[in-house]
């Protein structure tokens, strides 16, 4: 389908912060897993981001590493495959120095009008790092690293990400753009694949699923857990009993009904008794979590056996090992369209 040998290549990324939960599923996960099927992929474990708010947090980044791993091939992401790849980001050297070149061809006003800079600068409060502010660089260099040759192929790079990430994206061609303009063609530009779904809301009903929220149900959640977590979520505020008539819209037990319940029959049945004020709150949770834990419980199994018996770090090893090799070509076209290979010094 995309001529001969190479495959169009997608490159997507996590910041090793915490194991991932259903935010991250809906969000990121579900997308990514078919992509296997028909990509040269590449799954970044973005540990060096993770810096830009984590920088005092270096064990917590530590375990998220296998966290992530873990909930990676639970939810089927398959590095057995050959063209799939588990990278860690600070294990490629070689983008370290790739962001280097390309903040020189970067204005820093495009990093104060990224306005997911700006709302995540904002939600830091205080002073940030000179790494925060430009981290967009070095997220350009996460997915131009993979740029193939535009000379041989004008295939785009393909990006799964949710909406916030856009910004970041656009940001990317740009750089891309500004250093082929300057230097020749050197890099293709990239594309987004936003999911259908894209954001989950909180347990509490809040916009995020997010760890420091404390409003998150964990992929490695045990039924236990889930049934807590569950049995506590917020639902309609203005129904104070079982036969108040109550709202289905916008009530995040419902919003995860029809996420996860593969029974849209019980579905359209608790509302229509919700609405009337003929089902109390309790029922509507119970079915909910049943619901949850069948949905839930092979990702836990296969989560299980890969923690008693996944080499995590056999795994970073080999996706990093031909995340390296790419890279180091894309360095070497990089370094000679900046003359930095200087051929005038070479004896002929
Ligand atoms: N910024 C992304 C996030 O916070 C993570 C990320 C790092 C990423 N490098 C990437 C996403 C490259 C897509 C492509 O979720």
């Amino acid at each position: 389908m995309f001529g001969i040998g190479v495959k169009q290549r997608v490159l997507t990324g996590i910041r090793p912060t915490g194991a991932l939960h259903l935010g991250h599923y809906v969000g990121a996960l579900k997308q990514w897993v078919p992509l296997q099927n028909n990509y040269d992929c590449f799954f970044l474990i973005a540990d060096v981001q993770a810096l830009t708010t984590h920088v005092d947090q270096p064990k917590l980044i530590e375990t998220s590493v296998r966290e992530v791993v873990l909930d990676w091939l639970a939810v089927g992401l398959d590095p057995k495959k050959p063209n799939v790849h588990f990278v860690m980001q600070s294990w490629v050297r070689e983008l370290t120095e790739l962001t280097m070149y390309l903040s020189m061809v970067t204005p820093f006003s495009w990093m104060e009008s990224n306005p997911t800079i700006q709302s995540e600068r904002a939600a830091l409060r205080g002073e940030v790092s000179a790494g925060f502010m430009t981290y967009p660089i070095s997220q350009a260099a996460d997915i131009l690293f993979v740029s193939p040759n535009p000379q041989a192929s004008k295939k785009e790079i393909l990006v799964p990400v949710g909406e916030d990430q856009i910004p970041h994206l656009r940001g990317t061609n740009k750089v891309a753009r500004a250093f082929n303009s300057k230097y020749g063609p050197t890099f293709v530009e990239c594309a987004p694949l936003v999911g259908e779904v894209g954001r989950l809301v909180g347990t509490d009903g809040q916009a995020k699923m997010s760890k420091s929220l404390d409003n998150a149900i964990y992929l490695g959640d045990s039924r236990e857990a889930l049934k807590k977590r569950v049995m506590s979520m917020f639902t309609d505020p203005k129904r104070v009993r079982a036969d108040v008539p109550g709202t289905v819209e916008g009530n995040p037990v419902f919003i995860y009904h029809d996420a996860f319940n593969s029974n849209k029959g019980e579905v359209e049945d608790l509302k229509t008794r919700y609405r009337k004020g003929t089902v109390g709150d309790v029922e509507v949770k119970q079915k909910l979590f049943e619901a949850l834990d069948k949905f839930l419980s092979p990702i836990r199994e296969k989560r299980e056996k890969a923690s008693k018996s996944a080499d995590e770090r056999g795994i970073l090893e080999q996706g990093t090992g031909e995340a390296i090799k790419i890279a180091q070509e894309t360095l070497e076209r990089v370094r000679s369209a900046m003359h930095l290979d200087y051929p005038s010094l070479r004896r002929m």
